[in-house]
């Protein structure tokens, strides 16, 4: 009773830290946002400018709650954002699926009862929700390069099955995808009336999730989800680097980052006790609780408000949880400091960054192809690119994550493009490591789209430390 007391304060509490997080993420406040659902104008008055009542930003059920992205807190949103004499070109979106089902259970416990089945009047509701499921189970197969049109189009297990994207998950993207549409259709004319095929670009590892995920967004997106229009690429990678995905030099940065995660968790001692004391609980030995992942089903539990489970042993609880995310949030900090992860990451987000100039390259050139590109994926995706882009402090990507790339074309000098980042809606351009002191040395109010260019032809290799240039040198460098 205590326990789920103090769960629904924690939830209540969420809802509104939420709301103010994300100028927490980087150190500058964003223009007034939209209340969209939720969250009454009245808690917003109170909570808006009285940034001290937030928790620091290390508290790890904090954290937690804004990694599940829960709906129906208001979003904002500064996507679109550009002076009036810039027209928006190109859109270039990365996305974490939505929430899902834990990949592991807690050994020799019940594992949590959660409905994947698509339900219109169950929490989290989206007026767009019924539609969604009658249109999906039209789909077409000539949609999907192989093996995609082998996996289901939504979500329908009343029992979820592991990883299977939820209920939230679908709704989390609906909302992605009507947001988007707002700004980049309605607003932006991206595309035309009589848009084509050729005008999508569309790619997804080949997990139900990650392709549900995009169907769920783009279903959001499209004035007309048309099947014949959608066509759906198979990436195997989940680094999306297909072609140049071989890179030893990258493999041997992972390996010394995993070394240092290993010895940072023998460091910490409570981390081993409370390991040790939920294995009891459950009843296996401490290697195999801790194999078995437990933090993943942590989470699916407190994002979804199931308690977390009990044996005659007793119950796995809040203090278990608090120590397990702390050190996560621990690890993070180290990771940014050691700067492994960096170098895995500038060698791991080459290839899609690459793909992506060039894909806005050709909408520099006047091509009116792949306007919109949307990258359907996961978080071993997400955080290298934002790693290798210098968005080091960005938060690890919470469910239904986005990062978005948009070109813009200046109308009064239209050789001139500009490129804008924007991580959950809020706009880091001027953080990345090619933009960062912009604003010191030149009067543009936009990031030029050279600096990207270069970043990604040059000083991505640069930045590794060795003396190659190119990405193939950077990946079989010698004696590294
Ligand atoms: C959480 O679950 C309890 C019952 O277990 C319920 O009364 C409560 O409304 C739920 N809270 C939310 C935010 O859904
Ligand atoms: C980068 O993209 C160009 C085309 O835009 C391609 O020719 C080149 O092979 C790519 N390089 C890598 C390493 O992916």
């Amino acid at each position: 009773m205590l326990f789920r007391n103090r769960f629904l304060l924690l939830l209540a509490l969420a809802a509104l830290l939420a709301f103010v997080s994300l100028s927490l993420q980087f150190f500058h406040l964003i223009p007034v946002s939209t209340a969209k659902n939720g969250v009454s104008s009245k808690s917003r008055k109170r909570i808006m400018p009285d940034p001290v009542t937030e928790p620091p930003v290390t508290d790890p059920v904090y954290e937690a709650l804004l990694y599940c992205n829960i709906p129906s807190v208001a979003e904002r949103s500064m996507e679109g954002h550009a002076p009036h004499h810039f027209k928006l070109v190109s859109v270039h979106v990365f996305i974490r699926h939505g929430d899902r089902y834990p990949l592991y259970v807690i050994p020799k416990t019940k594992r949590p009862e959660i409905d994947c089945t698509l339900v219109a009047n169950r929490k989290p509701y989206h007026p767009k929700l019924e539609a969604f499921v009658s249109h999906m189970s039209k789909g077409s197969g000539a949609s999907f390069e192989s093996p995609l049109n082998s996996l289901p189009l939504y979500p329908n297990h009343p029992l979820c099955e592991m990883g299977e994207l939820t209920q939230t998950g679908v709704v989390q993207h609906l909302q992605n995808g009507q947001l988007l549409r707002d700004i980049y259709l309605k607003k932006h004319k991206l595309l035309p009336n009589d848009w084509s095929a050729d005008q999508l670009y569309l790619e997804t590892t080949g997990k139900s999730r990650t392709l549900q995920s995009g169907l769920a967004l783009l279903y959001g997106f499209l004035p007309d989800f048309d099947w014949k229009k959608i066509y759906f690429r198979h990436q195997p990678s989940a680094l999306f680097c297909s072609g140049s995905c071989y890179c030893p030099v990258r493999n041997q940065y992972l390996e010394k980052e995993q070394r240092r995660q290993y010895l940072l968790r023998l460091k910490n001692s409570q981390l081993e006790k409370t390991y040790g004391e939920m294995a009891k609980i459950v009843d296996v030995p401490t290697k195999q609780l801790r194999a078995a992942n437990p933090i993943d089903s942590m989470l699916c539990h407190l994002c979804h408000n199931v308690s977390f489970p009990c044996t005659r042993n007793g119950c796995v609880n809040m203090e278990h949880f608090k120590v397990i995310k702390t050190h996560q949030i621990e690890d993070e900090r180290e990771r940014r400091e050691k700067k492994l992860y960096l170098g895995y990451s500038l060698l791991g987000a080459h290839p899609i960054l690459n793909q992506t100039i060039g894909r806005m390259q050709r909408a520099t050139e006047g091509r009116r192809e792949e306007l919109f590109a949307l990258y359907s994926a996961h978080d071993v995706t997400l955080s290298p690119v934002l790693s290798a882009l210098g968005l080091s402090e960005a938060r690890f990507p919470r469910f239904a994550a986005r990062l978005i790339f948009e070109l813009w074309q200046d109308r009064e000098k239209p050789n001139e493009h500009s490129v804008r980042i924007l991580y959950n809606g809020v706009d880091v351009t001027f953080h990345t490591s090619f933009c960062q002191d912009h604003h010191k040395r030149s009067p543009k109010p936009m990031c030029p789209f050279e600096n990207l260019v270069r970043f990604v032809k040059r000083d991505m290799f640069v930045a590794l430390g060795g003396s190659s240039t190119n990405y193939y040198d950077a990946c079989h460098r010698e004696g590294f």
